[in-house]
């Protein structure tokens, strides 16, 4: 088998420059590369909650830096009233998108360090802040290659493989998180074939995770999102991995609206479904999957395609973003701690208590 392919085609989608933020609008993609200067919380509120980013580790990375935005002009007299605009700006940051944790993850990781800090003066904790964002961001990048390298060791030589919505480098720090576990396989020249579902209505699969395949050469095919049975019929799938936006206690997984629907269809024909989690996307307050809330989105997304109508002006549409996976259909989670297999209510305890 050849080796050690050159890593390609890997995008970063967010960075931080001195002063702002630079990313790739993704409601752009896959026909303009067009990248977007943020100065302003305002401003980072909106791009998550018009998906021009979008993805929870990205998200969480988003809202870190979006709170060190809102609050480095804060005057730098008291910390009580540092920390009551603390309070308000993440609470208006989380309220962009409330499906995946990992936007809360990092506000409470920032309100601790902040808490911490709290002897300090107002201008060092500002700094403080900065240098949080930029460690999440940091992290995600290593905690997405642990999870690629681990990952890939579920996916056999020549493996057909079916992905939901997008998991890559425009989700995450760098690399993604099951589109790692890809990603990597192929690195170490496993030659891996991509079913990619469409991933209806806002096409994140054909319009995000083909393109960031194709920049990277993975041989791969678009599916709608209704043939998935058919190829798992015709048995030419050999696993299912997707990510999530949120795990509860008990395994229960959201994540892309479609992906409950996919996991039944693995569970009917045999075949392993996987869920990349990094530990930050794992809800330990949450007992099960009832608990977590689905975001809905505006009713034209399911209307119109880009500026075209593809339904009756008025016609009454519903649209939840994300569907819960009991964890039963579930074989194992990929964590950048290890594989992890049922029983999940045990085995997530232990890994999300020894980290
Ligand atoms: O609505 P989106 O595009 O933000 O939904 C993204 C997903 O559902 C992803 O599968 C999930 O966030 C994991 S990304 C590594």
């Amino acid at each position: 088998m050849p080796k050690n392919r050159n890593e390609t085609g890997v995008i970063q989608s967010i960075e931080w420059l001195d002063d702002h933020l630079r990313i790739i609008d993704q409601t752009y993609l896959p026909e303009h590369d067009v990248y977007l200067d943020i100065y302003e919380v305002g401003r980072v509120w909106e791009a998550i909650r018009s998906l021009r980013v979008r993805g929870a580790p990205a998200i969480g990375i988003m809202a870190a830096y979006g709170l060190y935005l809102g609050l480095k002009d804060h005057p730098d007299t008291s910390y009580d009233e540092f920390e009551s605009e603390r309070r308000r700006i993440s609470e208006y940051l989380a309220s962009s998108r409330p499906t995946a944790v990992n936007l809360q993850w990092a506000l409470d990781r920032a309100a601790r360090t902040i808490h911490a800090a709290r002897a300090r003066p107002v201008s060092e904790i500002k700094n403080q802040l900065l240098a949080l964002a930029e460690t999440i961001h940091e992290e995600d990048k290593r905690i997405c290659a642990d999870i690629g390298r681990i990952g890939q060791e579920l996916i056999p030589e020549n493996a057909r493989i079916l992905t939901h919505c997008n998991t890559g480098s425009l989700a995450t720090g760098k690399y993604g998180t099951a589109l790692s576990m890809i990603y990597h396989a192929h690195l170490n020249g496993n030659k891996v074939h991509i079913w990619v579902d469409e991933t209806r209505p806002l096409l994140q699969g054909s319009r995000l995770t083909s393109w960031e395949l194709q920049k990277s050469g993975i041989e791969h095919h678009i599916i709608a999102d209704s043939m998935a049975g058919s190829v798992m019929q015709k048995k030419q799938v050999d696993l299912v991995v997707v990510g999530t936006d949120r795990v509860a206690r008990n395994g229960d997984t959201a994540n892309k609206i479609g992906t409950y629907s996919l996991a039944v269809l693995a569970a009917w024909h045999n075949i392993p479904f996987y869920v990349a989690a990094p530990l930050s996307s794992i809800d330990m307050n949450l007992e099960s999957g009832d608990h977590i809330p689905i975001e809905e989105r505006p009713e034209d997304e399911l209307r119109k395609i880009g500026r075209h109508r593809t339904a009756p002006k008025n016609a009454p549409a519903y649209n939840p973003a994300f569907d819960v996976t009991p964890h039963e259909l579930i074989t194992a989670f990929v964590t950048e701690k290890g594989i992890i297999k049922p029983d999940f209510s045990k085995n997530l305890d232990r890994i999300t208590r020894k980290n």
